[in-house]
């Protein structure tokens, strides 16, 4: 992937013309769009065991916050499953100038660089222990419409975090949106930055009820919901 960097630290992809996070605050973002939408980490408490399902790996700022949030909130020896489907790994290298804006989640983003390959193969896999509780991570590499394809699991939340819709319109696809919504659990639930119309028709048409929420910093809108009726909340 080739990158550009802005004030030093924020990564922006040439090829998609487009930032790997927002500009205000990638991880308040994460927060708000992400986890918020998905009304995480309280759901977090209520079992052993929740997988995560991610459109778009890019630097692991998503999933070192998810990770954070599942070590204080998770029952004792709980097992995180993160699923990240991702077209273009980084470089450790890259990946490491873009978390070093969070020198809080240093700690993380040094053990997920110490496992992380030097060459990233068509999967990679990494396990961490962190305050009793378990985190799966599988980062598959290719078009996520391919290697999802392939995969069997059952998510209870998606993170949708392709790049914006109109630069990157094969993560959004109303094909990739029906798989999404075939590894999803019944009342499993998604969001996402985007409002776009096409986007949420996309993911309604695959079965999702989709509800428009306040957006991250000054945007007016993001799109988060669960598959299943209106009815069937997680
Ligand atoms: C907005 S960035 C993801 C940011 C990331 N969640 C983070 O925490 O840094 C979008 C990512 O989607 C990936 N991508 C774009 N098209 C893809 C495709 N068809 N299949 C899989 N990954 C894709 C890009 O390489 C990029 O890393």
């Amino acid at each position: 992937m080739k990158l550009s960097w802005h004030e030093g630290d924020m990564p922006y992809s040439e090829e998609f013309g487009d930032f790997y996070y927002s500009r205000a605050d990638g991880r308040d973002e994460c927060r708000h769009v992400f986890l918020g939408g998905n009304g995480l980490p309280g759901r977090f408490a209520t079992g052993p065991h929740f997988v995560i399902g991610e459109l778009g790996f890019g630097t692991g700022l998503n999933f070192l916050e998810t990770w954070s949030a599942w070590e204080t909130t998770a029952p004792d020896a709980a097992v995180l499953e993160f699923h990240s489907f991702e077209l273009r790994p980084l470089k450790r290298s890259d990946m490491m100038r873009a978390l070093s804006a969070w020198p809080d989640l240093d700690e993380k983003s040094s053990r997920l660089a110490a496992a992380w390959p030097d060459q990233p193969a068509a999967g990679i896999s990494m396990d961490f222990q962190s305050t009793g509780r378990s985190i799966r991570l599988r980062v598959h590499a290719g078009l996520a419409l391919d290697t999802l394809e392939t995969l069997r699991f059952r998510a209870d939340a998606w993170y949708l975090d392709g790049f914006s819709p109109s630069r990157n319109p094969d993560m959004w696809s109303a094909e990739l949106m029906r798989l999404v919504a075939s590894r999803t659990r019944e009342g499993g639930t998604f969001a996402t930055y985007s409002a776009a119309g096409w986007v949420r028709r996309n993911l309604q048409a695959a079965g999702f009820t989709v509800e428009k929420r306040q957006g991250h910093a000054g945007k007016r809108d993001m799109s988060a919901g669960h598959l299943g009726a209106p009815s069937l909340q997680p």
